[in-house]
């Protein structure tokens, strides 16, 4: 197992994420939760300095326990903890005039342990940098490895302590060979055997869930999507029938959705659930609404007040259980605009625990997407589920541009329904992140045998992207297309034409609102 040093970068959790990959164990802590007896306790083969914001130039910043220096364990720092590392052992670290950000170029002076096999020496090699500090010298011990004109020490070694330090970021993707560095630290420097997988993080979690739950009675919402199915199979096995999920039904969902999550978690799993057809009250308050903002805060709030409702009924549960993401943690400041500005208000249940006075348990806040899948299939749950396209919470709402009526509603789920088998039986469905049908509130004219129609447009979507903040339309095929444009004509009511929606993110967004 690995111990990684936590300083406050916003990658720490990527890491994290690559030395799982190595197959090894690997916890984050805090810096400031972590000593020399910590370090004892927890036993780790090896040490990972993450980066930070801080300078370890201004007084009173973050450092690594001075002790750890002297346990003969090997130590990887990066960015800031490469240049606390140097400052801790006698090097100097200075404020630079100028700072260093994104794609970098870093020469190759020498062979080191970190680059056996993925660097070789002479070689130019390409490295996210992002940094304001620079080092001025290293400290006894430790060689430049590498260098970058202005990171005279980008990589420095010191073999024989295996103390490596690298000023790049090797964990984004950005470093392309970064991950191999990671795993030559976590494989040849620590001799970690790479043996982890996502099972033992299953039986890890339950212990962890169990230990949080005690006795306590824990709720859990379902959506009907990956990461809070995930997170109830998770807990149904860690805590058993002191696990109750809440489905509350908006109405908003695609066809058949509803019964499927009903079948699986009631019928299959035994999981306690109680399933709140809430459908009238959100079309209701949706009634005559247009505006996608006015929409989202709408069905976030009654989503709250039903779920509160259904809780309050249940009675005497301590815990709220929630399948946040690793990506939320760092979303949740502004969803998908940025730091400062909002494009589209998040929908979920936030301020629901402090409201209910309630503890979150979020087993799978360490997780990225894809990981958080795997899980899943350890878990056994079908496919259907596990590689399901990602939904908004608002739903088919946000489908609608315009007002919403069961009417179209129905026009809607019926054409997405046909558009999604198509792609199913094309077979592809996994080659595609997201793909979904959006009812427009345009009527056009058509002809249909001898008669003149009056009918809805229905627009077509699907995009590739791997985290959701930028996307590219699906090339798709003219016959493919066709094909779907002729049976949703010929089989939805309510719709006589068809077009592809070919705008990239940004300047869109994946979803029309
Ligand atoms: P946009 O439309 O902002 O969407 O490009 C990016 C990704 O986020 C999903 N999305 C949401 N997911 N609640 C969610 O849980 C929401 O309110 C929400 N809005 C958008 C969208 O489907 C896409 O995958």
């Amino acid at each position: 197992r690995i111990l990684i040093v936590d300083f406050g970068s916003q990658v720490t959790q990527l890491i994290a994420r690559r030395v799982r990959e190595s197959g090894v164990y690997c916890e984050v802590h805090p810096f400031n939760k972590v000593t020399v007896e910590s370090i004892k306790a927890f036993a780790p083969k090896g040490v990972i300095l993450s980066g930070g914001p801080a300078s370890v130039t201004g007084a009173d910043t973050p450092r690594a326990p001075q002790g750890l220096f002297e346990m003969g364990l090997p130590v990887f720092g990066i960015c800031y903890g490469e240049q606390t590392m140097c400052a801790q052992l006698g090097g100097k670290v200075e404020q630079s005039d100028h700072q260093e950000f994104g794609r970098a170029y870093v020469d190759v002076v020498e062979d080191c342990g970190l680059f056996h096999g993925v660097w070789d020496k002479g070689g130019k090699e390409q490295v996210w940098m992002s940094h304001g500090d620079k080092i001025d010298a290293i400290p006894d011990g430790f060689r430049v490895v590498a260098t970058s004109p202005s990171s005279p020490y980008a990589a420095i070694a010191n073999d024989k302590k295996r103390f490596y330090g690298v000023q790049f970021h090797p964990e984004v993707v950005h470093t392309p060979h970064g991950a191999a560095l990671l795993r030559n630290f976590t494989h040849d420097v620590c001799g970690c055997s790479g043996s982890w997988t996502m099972a033992a993080f299953r039986a890890q979690e339950i212990a962890k869930v169990r230990a949080q739950v005690g006795d306590g009675k824990v709720i859990c919402g379902l959506s009907g999507g990956v990461d809070s199915s995930v997170v109830a199979v998770l807990l149904h096995e860690a805590i058993g029938d002191r696990l109750q999920c809440v489905f509350v039904d908006t109405g908003l969902m695609r066809k058949g959705e509803a019964d499927e999550v009903v079948g699986l978690f009631r019928d299959h799993y035994n999981i306690p659930l109680i399933h709140r057809d809430a459908s009238d009250l959100f079309l209701g308050k949706l009634d005559g609404v247009a505006d996608p903002e006015r929409k989202r805060k709408i069905i976030g709030a009654t989503f709250i007040d039903v779920f509160e409702e259904e809780a309050q009924k249940i009675g005497g549960a301590d815990f709220l259980a929630q399948g946040t993401l690793y990506p939320d943690v760092i979303e949740s400041v502004s969803f998908t605009g940025g730091p400062s500005v909002t494009i589209k208000s998040h929908h979920n249940v936030g301020g629901l625990p402090e409201r209910m006075n309630m503890q979150l348990v979020e087993p799978l806040r360490e997780l990225f997407k894809d990981e958080v899948r795997a899980l899943g299939r350890e878990l056994g749950l079908p496919e259907s589920f596990v590689g399901r396209h990602p939904f908004p919470g608002p739903g088919l709402a946000i489908r609608l541009p315009g007002g919403i009526s069961k009417e179209k509603l129905e026009i809607l789920r019926n054409a997405d329904a046909v558009y999604l088998e198509e792609i199913r039986n094309a077979g592809l469905y996994d080659a595609i992140w997201q793909a979904f049908a959006v009812l427009l509130p345009v009527q056009s004219v058509g002809v249909m045998g001898d008669a003149r129609t009056y009918d809805y447009v229905c627009a077509l979507r699907a995009v590739n992207s791997t985290d959701g903040m930028t996307a590219d339309y699906y090339p798709f095929d003219h016959e493919f297309l066709s094909r779907v444009s002729s049976r949703i004509i010929n089989e939805v009511r309510g719709i006589n034409r068809v077009v592809y929606d070919i705008t990239s993110k940004p300047p869109g967004t994946i979803e029309w609102e």
